[in-house]
């Protein structure tokens, strides 16, 4: 059976990667194949893109160019998974994406590059089956890249607000592909959640979404 390419997606400070990783060792534990990759990977191209960064904003079409180039790169060749990411779905894993083409076309869509551009220059990466918007409010993803040592150009507030409204537009368009769009938010009865109770949600909600596809 061909595997299935879980997505995670949001802003800057809303826990891509602790989730990504915890969903990844939860779906293990219950005798699924998973496996964790992320984008920017850390191959060749991914290394360039963490250079710009680090120097400011670059120009939205550069920067486009190389994070599609970085995907090609993952999906074809990254050797930390069998065969890239399309290697590990001929054989059947869940590969959960820590961020995928949609952050492209939100993000680098949020610098200003055209966002019908941005779909076409990633159309060569296969849709996600099922994407996981985490949402949380644009003040406290703020007050969490802010108390991280390492900050780069692009995590403004003003930025990061623009960036949650693309990809509303995004996941819409993303949805019209025909990917499963879940949009969870971390905030419950007025109150951030832990990161224990928001984990076992997603584990939960997605856990319910591979169930169904598999039937
Ligand atoms: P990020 O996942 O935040 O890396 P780390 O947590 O290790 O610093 O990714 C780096 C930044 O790149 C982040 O601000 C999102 C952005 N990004 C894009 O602009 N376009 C893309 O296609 C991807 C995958 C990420």
């Amino acid at each position: 059976m061909r595997g299935i390419i879980v997505a995670l997606e949001g802003i800057d400070g809303s826990g891509l990667t602790t989730h990504s990783r915890l969903l990844t060792s939860r779906l293990s534990g219950v005798g699924l194949r998973a496996v964790y990759t992320k984008e920017p990977t850390g191959g060749p191209v991914g290394q360039l893109i963490r250079q710009l960064l680090a120097s400011g904003r670059p120009d939205p079409r550069v920067a486009a160019l190389l994070f599609a180039a970085d995907r090609a790169w993952h999906l074809s060749q990254d050797p930390s998974l069998p065969g890239g990411v399309l290697g590990a779905l001929e054989q059947g894993y869940v590969v959960v994406m820590d961020r995928y083409k949609y952050s492209s076309i939100a993000y680098q869509g949020a610098s200003g590059a055209d966002p019908g551009w941005l779909w076409e220059v990633n159309s060569f990466a296969p849709e996600a089956d099922i994407i996981v918007f985490i949402d949380v409010p644009v003040e406290v993803a703020v007050a969490r890249v802010m108390s991280r040592e390492v900050r780069e150009g692009y995590e403004t507030e003003r930025f990061l607000r623009a960036v949650k409204e693309a990809f509303e537009g995004v996941l819409r368009e993303a949805e019209a592909r025909g990917a499963r769009v879940l949009r969870l938010s971390q905030v419950r009865d007025g109150k951030v959640m832990d990161v224990e109770a928001f984990s076992s949600l997603l584990f939960d909600k997605v856990s319910a979404l591979l169930e169904e596809s598999r039937r």
